[in-house]
């Protein structure tokens, strides 16, 4: 997902920045434009290197006024075409009435008339000129027309007066993109305990036992779950991937560390998600020197301790849910696991099928409860990990009807 954010000048200029890395740690990508006052305010070189994207701060690039080039002339529709929501924060009055009147002079207010995705503004300015009746006209003109307002906070204000006029903590705007983007807030107030990918189990300095998972699977769901605005504890194996940034991440390798860290973490956490692939076996003893080829060897093997079985033994209120990597008789073994590891659900997936699970983009899963069983054909892992929580959402519901009754 990628979002234009608006600089406009004003003394809240400074917050962009932090907005800039709270919509990525959720993965989202931030185009920053900039008025002519903002960058009185702040060098857009500070948005360049934090949003690592170039900055857009007029109609032309500079050079260009005398003898516009026809790629910048078009760049608002292209930017327009490509965002999912745009963003202006600080907004000042001035924009809010080019906005309102639809006044595009300059790149951002020619972008705000361009674009067909929604439109969040934060407002911040002096209390008079939030209070003027043409700020409010203006205001109320885009709430009409569907624009979202997330009003500034009370406060000492940077002109030294006290009243409205704050720009509203940055949480709260980020919260308001994400709703805009459509994405619900459904899991906010949870704390999401995620394993992802493989462990390792040690057979001598050099060599391991593993398995082929990424770790694509579990990082999507932990994106996901932010999104969705929950805290996310992850759990993570070797893998390649960059977490999104706003995971509470702990790295491990052996399926031991594995499991101190998620014993560690569960009473932190109100929902438990396994999607790693833990390795069943580990040499009995792991060699302190590279072992020799020397011909035939024998490796003798010993079960690593199951995870989900001693969650379930210690877990309180927590949903729980496992995940399965089945060849055959995919359903069966799946309801097995889900009665024998005393789980919420299981999502299992056919890992014989080329293409989808172990090392993939894709995925097709069926995610079983105790009451029913909900296929996913095949997918992204993107959408698997929506269906998953959205399962995870029904369940908590579920749990909390069943309490109150
Ligand atoms: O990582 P990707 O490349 O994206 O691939 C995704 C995936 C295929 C790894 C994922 O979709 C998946 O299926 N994960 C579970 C893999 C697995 O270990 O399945 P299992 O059937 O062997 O184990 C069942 C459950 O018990 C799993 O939740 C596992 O985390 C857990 N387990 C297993 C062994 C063990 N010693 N302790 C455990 O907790």
């Amino acid at each position: 997902m990628k979002i234009a954010l608006g600089v406009t000048g004003g003394i809240a200029a400074y917050k962009a920045a932090e907005i800039i890395r709270l919509l990525q740690d959720r993965g989202i990508r931030v185009q920053v434009v900039m008025t002519r006052a903002a960058q009185e305010f702040v060098r857009p070189l500070t948005f360049a290197a934090l949003s690592g994207e170039k900055v857009i701060t007029g109609m032309f690039a500079p050079g260009e006024e005398q003898s516009p080039n026809i790629d910048s002339a078009i760049e608002h529709i292209a930017v327009a075409q490509s965002i999912d929501a745009l963003l202006v924060a600080p907004a000042t009055a001035d924009v809010l009435a080019h906005f309102a009147q639809g006044i595009a002079t300059d790149f951002l207010t020619t972008l705000y008339l361009a674009t067909t995705a929604p439109v969040v503004v934060a407002p911040a300015m002096n209390v008079n000129m939030w209070n003027h009746p043409a700020t409010q006209s203006n205001l109320e003109i885009l709430r009409k027309r569907g624009i979202q307002i997330v009003e500034p906070g009370q406060g000492y204000l940077a002109c030294g007066m006290t009243g409205a006029g704050r720009l509203v903590e940055n949480e709260k705007i980020v919260a308001a993109v994400l709703a805009a983007l459509g994405t619900s807030q459904d899991l906010s107030g949870e704390t999401v305990l995620i394993t992802a990918g493989p462990t390792r189990e040690k057979i001598d300095p050099v060599r391991y036992l593993t398995n082929r998972s990424s770790g694509r699977m579990g990082y999507a769901l932990a994106e996901a779950a932010l999104r969705r605005g929950a805290r996310v504890l992850l759990v993570s194996g070797p893998t390649s991937l960059t977490p999104p940034g706003a995971a509470e991440i702990t790295r491990v390798e052996s399926t031991e560390q594995m499991r101190d860290a998620v014993l560690q973490l569960l009473p932190q956490a109100s929902i438990v998600i396994k999607t790693a692939a833990v390795a069943d076996y580990r040499p009995k003893v792991a060699s302190g020197q590279k072992i020799k080829h020397k011909g035939a060897m024998t490796l003798e093997l010993e079960a690593t301790p199951d995870i989900l079985q001693e969650l379930a033994l210690r877990k309180s209120s927590q949903i729980i849910i496992g995940f399965a990597a089945e060849t055959e008789n995919v359903l069966e073994n799946a309801r097995e696991k889900l009665v024998a590891k005393n789980l919420d659900a299981i999502v299992v997936n056919d890992v014989s099928r080329e293409g989808v699970g172990f090392d993939s983009d894709r995925n097709a899963v069926n995610i079983i409860t105790r009451d029913e069983v909900v296929t996913i054909p095949e997918t992204t892992k993107w959408d698997v990990a929506q269906r998953v929580l959205d399962q995870v959402v029904h369940l908590r519901q579920q749990r909390k009807a069943t309490v109150k009754i």
